[in-house]
């Protein structure tokens, strides 16, 4: 939908009966009076529920609610949406369908609320009055990265040694201060170097322990630091995490009990194409065009979005100095290897976390988590099985084909079907020339 017809369906909205009937309404006064209980238990309903996509008096990633009560009146059951929108749309309402359609069909998910409280909900965003004492919301201060508990062992480790060898050179100056009062000459000063040798000429035995344990640990490091080369995922690693010019959350985007954005509808090149692909910052100016302040960074990474695509929030137009985001890519498979997230999303049907992890759960940065090495695609591969008969896939019905109808191809399945399944192995997951050029 244009903006032009976005900015109409908004003042037709506006100058719409309803609202104007709340205006009279209110501006009337004494007429005017708010149910308490019923204003109470709605917003808090709404903040459980509605308040990360609509705001009761201005449009978000959903519209204003304020007024909607009034807008389905005749048109739909506005209960039954709220509960399931995408089974009401199924069920051929027209506004629904109109309503999906002018929102880029983003999915608001079903809602588990009752009626009443629905109603609540909706009482509350019609009489919905802005907190007299709204205070400027102040930025929330960047988080400080918690360091790992190896850090604090290096750390204290360290403080220890400067305490000792502190004390070391207190032990040899007052030992000089003694030496002087019984008159004896100054022993001369030896430095810690010194000190630790000599330690170790008086005591051989502990000496060599220490020594021992020294290399030891030296050769773990080389051994892990020549496994580690070049592997980033996994659980063994820590996973490889680049910065960002946008502090993109995907639990807030993607998370369930968040946003609950579906991952294609970003990354829309997975289902048909080799590449998932990263949406452009368009995309995002679907919902930040009217979103322009975020509940932890405030306005300030939602203004690099404006800057990327030449937005002025200001005035809402576009300024034509486009300053197009560069994304630092996460996943990098060696040029040698093919991979096609359409083989394995379209036809496996593989959910995108198997290979990425909770990147709606845990990841608030995108992180690689597992190793993509040679082995973790073909141990994959060894123990997935392929559901090829009935399957409405043109590709497996083909190979079902061929194994059921030929004599040869009757033999071949006999022999996948020994272990009662047939995995990505049997049918050629394992051919070198699959995934190397
Ligand atoms: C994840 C985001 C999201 C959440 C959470 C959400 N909604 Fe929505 N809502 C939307 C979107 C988006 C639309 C616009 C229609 C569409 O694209 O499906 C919408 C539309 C609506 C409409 C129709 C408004 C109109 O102008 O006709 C109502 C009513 C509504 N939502 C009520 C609610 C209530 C009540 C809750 C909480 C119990 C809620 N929504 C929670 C995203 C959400
Ligand atoms: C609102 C848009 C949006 C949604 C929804 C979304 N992503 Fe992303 N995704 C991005 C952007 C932007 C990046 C670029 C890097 C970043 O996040 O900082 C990205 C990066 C990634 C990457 C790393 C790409 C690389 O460089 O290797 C993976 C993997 C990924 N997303 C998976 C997912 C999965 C899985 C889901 C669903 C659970 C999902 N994304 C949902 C926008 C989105
Ligand atoms: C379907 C709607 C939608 C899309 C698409 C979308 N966002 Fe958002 N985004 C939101 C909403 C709603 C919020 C506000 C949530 C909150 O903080 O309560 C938000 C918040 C943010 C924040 C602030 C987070 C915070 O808590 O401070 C950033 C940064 C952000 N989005 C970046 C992006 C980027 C980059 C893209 C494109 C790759 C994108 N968004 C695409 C709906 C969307
Ligand atoms: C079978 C494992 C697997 C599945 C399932 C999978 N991916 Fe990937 N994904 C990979 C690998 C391997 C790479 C690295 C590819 C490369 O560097 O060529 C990758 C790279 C990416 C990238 C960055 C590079 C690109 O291709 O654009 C994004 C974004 C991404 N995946 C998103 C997704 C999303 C979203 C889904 C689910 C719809 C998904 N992936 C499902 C294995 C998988
Ligand atoms: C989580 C499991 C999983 C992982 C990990 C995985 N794959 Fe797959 N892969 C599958 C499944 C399931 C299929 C079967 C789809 C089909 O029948 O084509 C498949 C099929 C394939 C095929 C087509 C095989 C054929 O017979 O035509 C290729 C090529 C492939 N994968 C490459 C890779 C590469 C490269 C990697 C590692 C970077 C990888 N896969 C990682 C599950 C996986
Ligand atoms: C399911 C996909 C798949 C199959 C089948 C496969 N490979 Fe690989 N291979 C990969 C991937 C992915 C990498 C890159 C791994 C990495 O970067 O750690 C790789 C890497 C390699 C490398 C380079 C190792 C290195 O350290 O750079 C060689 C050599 C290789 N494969 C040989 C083979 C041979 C020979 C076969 C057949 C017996 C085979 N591959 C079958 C996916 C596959």
């Amino acid at each position: 939908m244009s903006f032009v017809s976005r900015l109409l369906t908004r003042t037709a909205r506006l100058s719409g009966p309803a609202v104007l009937l709340a205006f009279l309404l209110t501006s009337a006064g004494a007429s005017a009076q708010v149910d308490k209980a019923q204003y109470d238990q709605g917003e808090k309903l709404f903040k459980a529920n509605c308040g990360s996509c609509h705001k009761p008096d201005k449009d978000m990633t959903g519209p204003k609610l304020q007024g909607a009560k009034a807008l389905w009146e005749g048109k739909g059951d506005v209960h039954e949406w709220v509960k399931n929108s995408q089974a009401y749309i199924k069920s051929g309402n027209e506004y629904a369908k109109q309503l999906f359609a002018d929102h880029n069909q983003i999915v608001m998910p079903p809602q588990a609320v009752s009626n009443e409280d629905i109603d609540a909900i909706l009482y509350y965003a019609d009489n919905f009055a802005p907190p007299a004492s709204a205070k400027p919301k102040e930025a929330a201060p960047a988080a400080e990265a918690p360091k790992s508990n190896w850090e604090w062992w290096v750390i204290t480790g360290l403080v220890l040694l400067l305490v000792l060898l502190s004390l070391g050179g207190v032990r040899f100056q007052l030992n000089n201060a003694v030496r002087e009062k019984q008159g004896l000459a100054a022993e001369p000063a030896i430095g810690t170097w010194g000190r630790i040798v000599r330690w170790a000429k008086r005591n051989k035995g502990w000496a060599s322990v220490a020594v021992l344990l020294l290399v030891v640990w030296g050769s773990v490091l080389t051994w892990n630091f020549l496994f580690r080369i070049g592997v980033y995922g996994g659980d063994k690693v820590a996973h490889y995490k680049p910065s960002q010019p946008i502090a993109f959350d995907h639990t807030l985007h993607a998370g369930k009990d968040n946003l609950a954005i579906n991952c294609q509808y970003c990354h829309s090149g997975a289902e048909k194409s080799r590449h998932a692909g990263i949406p452009s910052a368009n995309v995002c100016m679907n919902c930040h065009k009217a979103v322009s302040e975020g509940k932890t960074t405030g306005t300030a990474e939602i203004a690099k979005i404006y800057e990327a695509v030449g937005w002025d929030p200001k005035t809402n137009t576009y300024t034509g100095h486009e300053k197009p985001l560069v994304w630092n890519k996460v996943h990098n498979l060696p040029d040698l290897a093919y991979f096609n997230h359409s083989q394995h999303v379209a036809v496996a049907k593989l959910e995108c976390q198997k290979c990425h992890g909770p990147v709606d759960t845990k990841m608030d940065q995108i992180e690689q988590w597992e190793p993509l090495t040679m082995g973790w695609c073909i141990q994959c591969h060894n123990e997935t099985e392929v559901k090829v008969a009935g399957s409405d896939n043109g590709y497996y019905q083909e190979i079902h084909r061929r194994l059921t109808e030929t004599p040869m191809g009757r033999m071949e399945l006999k022999k996948y079907l020994e272990d009662e399944k047939i995995t990505v192995r049997e049918l050629g997951g394992w051919e070198c020339a699959k995934c190397h050029y």
